[in-house]
């Protein structure tokens, strides 16, 4: 069923067409039954094995994200309309995003809605909405159209996916896009991210856009060094932080955001074409009697140009370099590398660089995530074998090149150690 409860009037106007990839057979996006944490959820709630608790203040936020496991110190604060809920969201009463591995939860004082972006291993993200109003059977409604719009877009690689920008923003938090705007992704250099975005943490003399409220657009000086809105630790100066969960939008956290958003939409993308590559390559082998397993070269190259791009990203190629070091203010860091797992040496993906770049073993925690390891088998073991070659020592081509020996050897032996499904060629 598609429920449109909110129509959002639109700052950006991204194209749909009738001929999305994602609503094609097999993956047909509006029609198939969703499977991941949002609506496992729903199916305790409805059985009566879980009750969600209202809050007077927040609503069902912070039950909500209890339940999905969701930590509060992920809060990250938006002040741009940018998204949905935009008469709800302004300077002083900025939007909050929270996430773990493999969900989101968006939240504007007085909304409505709580918004949620689940990350489903066959359709990519996947759009809830849960109404604020208190209720005896709290509902997560699925969303389609009014979110795809946006979510589904050139901006999410044209698959339902993950959003994060960086604009300029006026004081009622409306994005003046004459002056630029920015997909932000782990690459994107630090002076570009976070226009639009409140900031708590420090990052030494480099600079970004975040906690800068334009107030005058002639003021060439404050748009291009942000003078006031750097290392900045307290948000009290910009509206009353003790309406929201916790004070803080962590540096940390925002930079972990960005770089998972980017890695979801690229797994999503892997499965959703390779899906669809092997449903069209399946026709064609009964259309030519062709036995049932036969997978041309077309086929194979359609598979290879969705692997090769999430491969590189996994491994943090073309990551922006840092040239200070940055420090949250929040316990998220703390919280985060806490996780594991870790190998037999006590290293693990999770534990933080944060002075030249983010991670210490930059290879993406999420090939623990269920959308990765539930990829289509093929794509997988590509994605498995190239990560190996670059790993072995073999590849210093196609952008690797930030990987010195030692990195390349540390990734393996963890890899190795706290992976229980490689291919057996790792192990050698
Ligand atoms: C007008 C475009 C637009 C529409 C429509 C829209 N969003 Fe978003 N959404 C964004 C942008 C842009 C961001 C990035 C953060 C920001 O700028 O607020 C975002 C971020 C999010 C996030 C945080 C993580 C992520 O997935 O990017 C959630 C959760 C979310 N939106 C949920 C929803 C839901 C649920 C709907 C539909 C009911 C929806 N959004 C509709 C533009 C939109």
């Amino acid at each position: 069923m598609r429920q449109v409860a909110i129509v959002a009037l639109l700052v950006v106007s991204p194209v749909v067409t009738a001929s999305d990839d994602f609503e094609r057979t097999p993956v047909r996006y509006s029609q198939a039954t969703p499977c991941n944490s949002v609506s496992r959820l729903q199916a305790k709630l409805d059985s009566g094995k879980l009750k969600l608790t209202y809050h007077k203040e927040h609503g069902y936020l912070p039950a909500v994200l209890t339940a999905l496991n969701v930590p509060t110190s992920s809060q990250t604060l938006v002040f741009s309309k940018t998204s949905l809920q935009r008469s709800r969201i302004a300077p002083k009463s900025p939007r909050a995003i929270y996430f773990s591995d493999d969900m989101y939860v968006g939240f504007c004082q007085a909304g409505q809605v709580v918004e949620i972006s689940a990350v489903d291993p066959k359709l990519g993200a996947v759009f809830y909405t849960l109404d604020q109003h208190e209720t005896d059977r709290p509902t997560f409604e699925r969303q389609i159209d009014g979110c795809i719009l946006c979510h589904g877009s050139s901006q999410t690689r044209n698959v339902p996916g993950h959003i994060v920008r960086s604009v300029y923003a006026d004081k009622w938090g409306e994005a003046i896009l004459s002056l630029g705007s920015t997909r932000v992704d782990q690459s994107t250099p630090f002076d570009r991210r976070w226009g639009g975005w409140y900031v708590t943490g420090t990052h030494g003399k480099q600079s970004h856009l975040g906690n800068l409220v334009i107030r005058n657009r002639n003021d060439q000086e404050t748009i291009a060094n942000n003078p006031e809105g750097r290392n900045v630790t307290d948000l009290k100066t910009f509206f009353d932080p003790a309406s929201y969960l916790t004070p803080h939008s962590d540096l940390i956290a925002l930079m972990v955001l960005e770089h998972q958003a980017e890695a979801h939409n690229l797994i999503a993308r892997a499965t959703i074409q390779t899906r669809l590559a092997l449903h069209d390559q399946a026709l064609l082998n009964k259309e030519l009697g062709r036995s049932a397993d036969e997978v041309s070269e077309t086929t194979q190259r359609r598979i290879k140009s969705v692997a090769e791009p999430l491969v590189r990203y996994l491994l943090f190629g073309g990551e922006a370099k840092l040239t200070d070091k940055v420090q949250g203010t929040s316990a998220f860091a703390t919280d985060f590398a806490k996780q594991g797992p870790r190998d037999k040496k006590g290293r693990s993906l999770r534990e933080f660089d944060l002075t030249k770049r983010l991670f210490r073993y930059p290879c993406s925690y999420l090939v623990y995530s269920e959308a990765f390891r539930e990829m289509p088998t093929v794509v997988r073991d590509h994605v498995y074998q190239r990560m190996h070659e670059v790993l072995i020592d073999r590849d210093y081509t196609g952008g690797f090149g930030h990987l010195s020996s030692d990195d390349r050897r540390a990734i393996l032996e963890i890899l190795r150690d706290t992976m229980d499904d490689l291919p057996g060629y790792w192990r050698q």
